[in-house]
């Protein structure tokens, strides 16, 4: 007797180092195998409990045939004295089975009658904690049905290495929550923010951008506010950069000049953007990174009014009217609030993309998410200080996620920019009037 329970002893923990050694070794296939049939089971057991204690029961009056109190679940009294009987119960919202994803399992629920999916994100973090998960989100594909996305671990914690990027203005520059990859496309969505404190990974997320813009054939352009700090060395694949007020408003004027050369381009062409010119006739696109925003906007006496002014109505304008004529704006800073001025708050209005890293104020992500579920502006500021480069995406499809930039160092950003300097449309041959060009042309002719 005794060396059997010896030997069961020894084939249990032998079974269990394999189990762990596995999960260790390869998570993912651990989780398909033995992980996620575990959980939608006990989910399943469960969710009459779990649906309780979360609020999102209904009570019900049922006829019950009750011999054995016990065997219905039932919140009201129930007298055994008849054999059907009239009681209330708690009815569950019906769920279907939890179906695997990468991270965790999906799963739909129908809603019972007065729910709405707002009730089940009020109940989100309760659901996380009753199923021991890292986080629920809801989300409703069509009426009377609410589908929770579980991630039973944060995905964001480590994330692999920057992929390359061979669509022309789309750069998979991290990880969603979901597993799926973060995608800036500037054909998509053509001006972005990009605000957090200091040390959340403002610029890392600007040299993921350079990195896999760089091999493309596109004209790069900073602002860098830093005095040239953060920008310098990426230079050599830069068509201009400005490191100062001066330098940006001059800037900004060849980018508007550009815009109205591109203006006339298109519409002697009768098309209503670059893309819809001739391969051989399209401009390059040119990107603008702007870092530290907010030093475009700052006054610090009287004297330089008129120069804020200029430059945040050139940037402005180049935010109303640059998608169509191929240049996109990716703006990052500290804060993005209208307390520097009317300025940023029409930008802010034109940029449709918004990505909040960490900030250390409600305000700061109300300004940059804005009016979008508040359980995002929750989500942001619930972002550790030790994992810089997680942020809150304002996603293409109107909804948000959690991501996390690729880390690239300068150093790899560096090498990069280096690489790829052959690449680099100079700013003369960007700016060129191309139209003046046709008309000489044809006198020439
Ligand atoms: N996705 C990431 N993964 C790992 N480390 C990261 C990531 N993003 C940023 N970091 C690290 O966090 C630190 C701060 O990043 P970064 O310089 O991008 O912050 P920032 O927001 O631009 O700060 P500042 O406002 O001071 O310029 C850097 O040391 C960087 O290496
Ligand atoms: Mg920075």
């Amino acid at each position: 007797m005794f060396e059997r329970l010896l030997w069961l002893a020894l084939a249990a923990t032998v079974v269990a180092t394999l189990l762990l050694c596995w999960r260790r070794w390869h998570r993912p296939s651990f989780w398909f195998v033995v992980g996620y049939p575990l959980a939608a089971i006990t989910v399943r057991a469960t969710w009459r409990k779990v649906a309780l204690g979360c609020g999102l029961t209904k009570k019900r009056q049922r006829f019950w045939f009750t011999t054995v109190p016990g065997l219905i679940s039932s919140t009201g009294t129930v007298r055994v004295r008849r054999r059907f009987q009239r009681v209330t119960v708690d009815t569950k919202p019906w769920m279907w089975l939890p179906l695997p994803t990468r991270h965790g399992w999906r799963v739909t629920v129908h809603t019972l009658e007065g729910q709405v999916p707002g009730d089940y994100s009020a109940a989100a973090e309760r659901l996380a904690h009753s199923w021991g998960v890292h986080a629920v989100r809801v989300s409703s594909p069509r009426p009377g049905r609410v589908v929770l996305a579980v991630t039973v671990r944060d995905p964001l914690v480590r994330i692999d290495d920057l992929p390359p990027s061979p669509d022309l203005l789309k750069v998979t520059v991290g990880r969603l929550e979901t597993g799926h990859p973060w995608e800036i496309d500037f054909r998509t969505v053509p001006h972005w923010l990009n605000a957090g404190a200091t040390q959340s990974g403002k610029s890392n997320l600007a040299n993921a951008l350079i990195v896999g813009l760089a091999p493309q054939p596109v004209a790069l352009v900073g602002f860098d506010l830093k005095g040239g700090v953060e920008f310098t060395p990426y230079a050599p694949r830069l068509s201009a950069l400005a490191t100062s007020r001066t330098e940006c408003a001059d800037l900004l004027d060849d980018l508007v000049a550009l815009m109205a050369d591109r203006m006339e381009t298109c519409r002697d062409a009768g098309a209503r953007n670059i893309w819809q010119l001739d391969d051989h006739d399209r401009p390059v696109p040119v990107v603008v990174l702007v870092d530290e925003l907010a030093e475009l906007y700052l006054m610090a006496d009287k004297s330089e009014k008129d120069e804020i002014a200029r430059t945040s109505t050139a940037l402005l304008r180049v935010a109303q009217l640059g998608r169509a004529f191929g240049i996109y704006l990716f703006c990052c800073g500290q804060r993005i609030g209208s307390d520097l001025g009317p300025g940023v708050t029409a930008l802010r209005a034109q940029c449709s993309g918004r990505v909040c890293h960490r900030v250390n104020d409600p305000e700061t992500a109300t300004m940059t998410l804005g009016d979008l579920d508040p359980a995002a502006l929750v989500s942001a500021r619930a972002i550790p200080a030790e994992t810089p480069g997680v942020a809150i995406v304002a996603g293409q499809d109107g909804q948000w996620y959690r991501a996390r930039s690729f880390y690239v160092s300068e150093a790899t950003a560096e090498y990069a920019a280096q690489r790829h300097a052959y690449l680099t449309p100079s700013w003369a041959a960007v700016t060129a009037p191309r139209v003046g060009d046709t008309v000489r042309d044809l006198h020439v002719a």
